[in-house]
């Protein structure tokens, strides 16, 4: 693995405006993508990691949200400097979005083959019949039986799972080097959920894609990621090999989150069942955010958000004691 990052951000910083309140909806997030890996985002509803993800492509609307600080390095190029058409051209060709809800994404009045042609002639400056060639054949490459007949189709003659495929096929027709994932199974039932997971394996196998992927199920990260980065109230809280983060998770919040994962099969409520709220994002606390749901604060937590510290190889935790609770 080549040792620049691929997707580089620093301190990020994305607020949102309602009612006079500035909602801190990220934070100081700091993050790099390596060439190559899948590093998935993981947190509670609310956390930030669509915003994150949001903030990555330059899709926050103003009003209400905005992107106040921090960098977004792209490929060594600095995305909060381009313009809103500059950023379409990364969108299209650079770095690739699939959402949980790919009916949004589509327009429904279109056909499939249509939407599919338009945005590979767009891109990639093919003729309609090569592009709509392209559309054919990346569509059996997602594994879906009978191209002709989806291509024919509108968006709502179609389930989920195979919309999802077909949002997937599209993307990747783009030939982008980063894809960002969020939550793209989770609206799914779990065998599609499991397709669709083994899909985007394959597809990073074969077409040597970077992958960031946004969920809130520890056993897709599992699954899925080389590295994981865990998320609480809009800041990261812990960023490890995933290997390392199930055998010896470091911050609190990590630990809980493991021990609150009930069964491999209830993967909808997984990270809803631990005690307590997450702090208002309009009035955070000076200190650690998950001071109040930690078991094992100290005095010292209310007073300063600790620094991220490295607690093993590749792995760092934003906590004041974690290597004294390391196993
Ligand atoms: N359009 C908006 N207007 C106001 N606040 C917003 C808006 N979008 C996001 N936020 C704020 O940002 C926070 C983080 O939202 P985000 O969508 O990133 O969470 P998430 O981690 O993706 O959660 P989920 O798992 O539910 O998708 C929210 O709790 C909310 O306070
Ligand atoms: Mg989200």
């Amino acid at each position: 693995m080549s040792s620049q990052p691929l997707l580089s951000v620093r301190d990020l910083q994305t607020q949102f405006v309602s009612d006079g309140r500035v909602i801190k909806a990220v934070d100081g997030v700091s993050f790099d993508v390596r060439p190559g890996e899948i590093l998935g985002i993981v947190g509670e509803s609310g956390s930030g990691k669509s915003v994150t993800a949001l903030s990555v492509m330059g899709l926050i609307p103003w009003p209400p949200g905005r992107v106040v600080g921090g960098s977004i390095m792209f490929e060594g190029e600095d995305l909060r400097a381009k313009t809103q058409a500059q950023m379409r051209r990364v969108r299209g060709a650079g770095i690739a979005m699939v959402f949980q809800e790919p009916r949004t994404a589509m327009n429904p009045v279109f056909r499939i083959g249509e939407q599919m042609t338009e945005v590979i002639m767009l891109h990639r400056k093919m003729s309609r019949a090569e592009a709509s060639g392209e559309a054919r054949s990346m569509l059996d490459r997602v594994h879906i039986a009978e191209p002709g007949r989806v291509m024919s189709a509108y968006p709502f003659e179609l389930s989920g799972g195979m919309l999802q495929r077909v949002m997937i096929a599209m993307e990747l027709a783009l030939r982008p080097r980063l894809l960002i994932a969020d939550e793209p199974t989770t609206a799914l039932d779990v065998t599609i959920q499991a397709q669709i997971l083994r899909l985007i394996r394959e597809l990073h196998d074969e077409f040597d894609l970077t992958v960031l992927f946004i969920t809130h199920d520890l056993g897709v990260i599992a699954q899925l990621c080389d590295r994981v980065m865990v998320m609480y109230a809009g800041a990261v809280v812990e960023l490890s090999p995933v290997d390392a983060l199930f055998h010896s998770p470091a911050h609190p919040y990590t630990r809980k989150l493991l021990a609150a994962v009930p069964s491999v099969v209830d993967t909808r409520n997984t990270l809803r069942s631990i005690a307590g709220d997450v702090p208002d994002l309009a009035d955070l606390p000076p200190g650690c955010r998950f001071y109040d749901r930690c078991d094992l604060r100290q005095p010292e937590c209310r007073l300063a958000i600790p620094d991220l510290r490295k607690v093993g190889e590749d792995h760092t935790a934003r906590c004041v004691l974690p290597n004294a609770i390391s196993p």
